[in-house]
């Protein structure tokens, strides 16, 4: 402690415990405070740890609000968060104080793709009730047991055609997949490699068999997917989100389950994790994971590199090329 202190090692505080390599990598240039019992700190405790810090290295569990980041000591810096998305923080309130916020694109983008695969296939080929009734021994072999849908040749909507939604787009097109999208601007033909661009959420999820979600969670975005729009697709469309809960409005997708306007939803994040809308376990059409997107070892390494380079990067440069604020 004292030589980190000698050597004028900027002090942070790590909120939630990382993989230990990492945490061996934080200490090697930080002097880090870390949370050996992997803790979920309140607001209070969290303002209390962070005296005397320089930088904060924050995850999407800690919410960094307004009134928070207002009781942060003048000493923070910088917020460096665990994750791509950053809709924990007010980026507005951290400017306001002059504290940066960096976040971790690019290293999960393969990971979240491959995730987001994951849920179209179980959604679509009915993995929930098939994993029951495996567990059970409770099945026989018949010519139209748990028939599902084929991803062969059917069109998937990517809602958001960012690094994340062009990797999906990537891999459902090896699946056989015709691909859709809508994006805030359309993407050059090379970014674009053959997806068809809609300029509206309307004349995508018209010819959604599939829809992918893989936006980022913002005031346009929140409950995108509501009771009008949820009218725009074809009947017997599967919903799948692999970005953040907000951009669905629960009661109207479980209304479109009920009336099988919507044939099964796949979800690995939702509203209020960790508590999953009860009405979602009535539905054995829902295919749901509690947020793996990012959860391999080689992807969440990298992103606990990537938010210890960030303020390293800053500390030593004033600059960092992942800040969002
Ligand atoms: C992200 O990086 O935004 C992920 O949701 C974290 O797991």
């Amino acid at each position: 402690k004292n030589i980190k202190k000698e050597l004028n090692m900027k002090k942070i505080l790590i909120t939630r415990r990382l993989l230990r390599a990492c945490e061996e990598k934080a200490s090697k240039i930080f002097d880090a405070k870390l949370n050996g019992n992997d803790e979920l700190y309140s607001q209070s405790k969290l303002i209390e740890l962070s005296q005397g810090c320089d930088a904060i290295l924050t995850s999407i569990t800690d919410k960094m609000d307004k009134d928070t980041i207002n009781k942060l000591p003048d000493s923070i810096k910088a917020i460096s968060n665990f994750a791509v998305g950053f809709g924990n923080i007010d980026l507005e309130a951290a400017k306001d104080r002059n504290i940066i916020v960096t976040n971790t694109p690019d290293v999960l983008t393969d990971a979240t793709a491959e995730i987001a695969m994951l849920l179209i296939l179980g959604a679509a080929r009915r993995a929930s009730e098939g994993i029951e009734y495996a567990k059970n021994n409770n099945w026989k072999w018949s010519a139209d047991f748990l028939i599902g849908k084929q991803l062969t040749g059917a069109r998937l909507g990517v809602l958001g055609m960012g690094r994340i939604g062009r990797a999906v787009a990537k891999l459902a097109k090896a699946f056989g997949m015709i691909i859709n999208y809508h994006n805030r601007s359309k993407l050059s033909p090379e970014l674009e490699d053959g997806a068809i661009y809609h300029d509206s959420i309307k004349s995508l999820f018209s010819v959604s068999d599939f829809l992918s979600i893989n936006c980022p969670a913002t005031k346009e975005t929140v409950n995108i997917i509501n009771k009008e729009t949820l009218k725009y697709f074809p009947t017997g469309a599967i919903i799948t989100n692999s970005a953040r809960g907000d951009m669905i409005d629960d009661e109207a997708m479980l209304d479109a389950l009920d009336r099988r306007k919507i044939y099964a939803v796949g979800l690995d994040v939702y509203k209020g994790e960790p508590n999953l809308n009860p009405g979602y376990l009535k539905h054995k059409s829902a295919f749901i994971l509690p947020h793996l997107g990012s959860a391999t070892k080689e992807t969440r390494t990298a992103m606990a590199n990537l938010a210890i380079d960030n303020l390293d990067e800053f500390f030593n440069t004033g600059q960092c090329r992942n800040k969002v604020n």
